[in-house]
């Protein structure tokens, strides 16, 4: 009830709209119209009243709970169901448990923060609260089992374009799947799948975007390595170009609306198509890299990626190796290239 309240204050912000004419149209009293209008209120909508008038929507900062995503999104696949969570361990956590019992195809989690936020190679990530966009979505995919890294390639895809239609910054995709911005993550993406041998049951994908952080909201061990995209922005773009803070709702819509895009490709078998764009936006083709196998450490240049998404290495041994994400860490040897 508290949701169509919203709607109904979205549909016009220009003027006021009575209690008497909400209450009639949600058959409720004033009073429950009122104490909406105040649990509104404490989401964070700030909402004027006039004894008078009524109320009027002025703004909705930076809130991204399911109605301010499902607000005019435009996807039919995806986000169907959103769930929004104030804190919880990890979207993907819940995600796959949600995916577990049968979920939707699609079925989005999001966070304000999470406090076991999880990286890839086991790692940990960092999940501010309020900062940046923490959130998992469930995938039922018709490919093999081995195909599934190329969903992971078509996500930073979906990023990378995403972000630079709702905040005009331009990134890039550290292979795998790492986003970049003027050589440090801004973005990471972690893939969890449940199998049989020929069949993907579900695949979840975890997306953390760093967003509005400045840089002390990063703990001091990643402020040499990671960025958010507020704070490359005011650093490097004049406003004209951005402004910021950026409204995650709407990037995460964007987001949203491209990987449907992408996740359509897929489902139809036009993977070629993914790993086209995803070499447009790679800054490691043609750079040195560092590839780890099994303790075994190897330099070598990235010279491209195969029809199926592996990366060629032409290794300072003489050997050409086709490297395979999540076996392998590559790493550029300036930085995040
Ligand atoms: C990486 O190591 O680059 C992947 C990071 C993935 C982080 C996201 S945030 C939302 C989702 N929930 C998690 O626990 N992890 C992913």
């Amino acid at each position: 009830m508290k949701d169509i309240v919203l709607q109904r204050l979205k549909e016009d912000t220009s003027r006021y709209i009575s209690g008497e004419v909400l209450s009639e149209m949600l058959g409720v009293s004033r009073t429950a119209i009122w104490k909406y209008i105040n649990e509104l209120k404490k989401d964070g909508y700030e909402i004027e009243s006039s004894s008078k008038k009524g109320y009027k929507l002025i703004s909705a900062s930076d809130i991204i709970n399911a109605t301010e995503i499902g607000y005019n999104l435009g996807t039919r696949i995806l986000a169907k169901k959103i769930e929004y969570f104030g804190v919880i361990d990890s979207t993907n956590n819940y995600a796959k448990q949600a995916a577990a019992e049968g979920c939707g195809d699609g079925t989005v989690i999001v966070a304000e923060s999470q406090t076991s936020g999880r990286g890839r190679l086991g790692r940990a990530w960092d999940s501010a609260g309020k900062k940046g966009i923490w959130l998992s979505v469930v995938l039922r995919p018709s490919i093999a089992p081995e195909d599934i890294h190329l969903i992971t390639l078509a996500a930073s895809v979906a990023v990378v374009k995403a972000v630079k239609q709702a905040t005009g910054i331009e990134t890039g995709i550290k292979w795998p799947n790492d986003v970049v911005l003027g050589g440090k993550k801004v973005c990471g993406i972690l893939t969890e799948m449940s199998s049989e041998m020929e069949r993907v049951n579900f695949l979840v994908l975890g997306i953390g975007i760093n967003v509005n952080h400045e840089t002390e909201d990063f703990p001091e061990g990643l402020r040499d390595t990671a960025v958010s995209l507020a704070s490359y922005a005011d650093k490097n773009l004049d406003g004209a170009v951005c402004k910021t803070p950026f409204n995650r709702a709407y990037i995460i819509r964007t987001l949203l609306e491209e990987l449907e895009k992408i996740y359509i490709k897929i489902n139809e078998g036009s993977t070629e198509e993914i790993v086209e764009e995803w070499k447009k936006y790679s800054v490691t083709l043609g750079n040195e890299v560092r590839v780890t196998i099994k303790n075994n450490q190897y330099t070598g240049i990235a010279r491209d990626i195969t029809e199926d998404g592996k990366l060629i290495v032409s290794c300072s041994d003489g050997i050409t190796r086709e490297v395979i994400s999540g076996e392998i860490m590559v790493r550029g040897i300036l930085g995040y290239v």
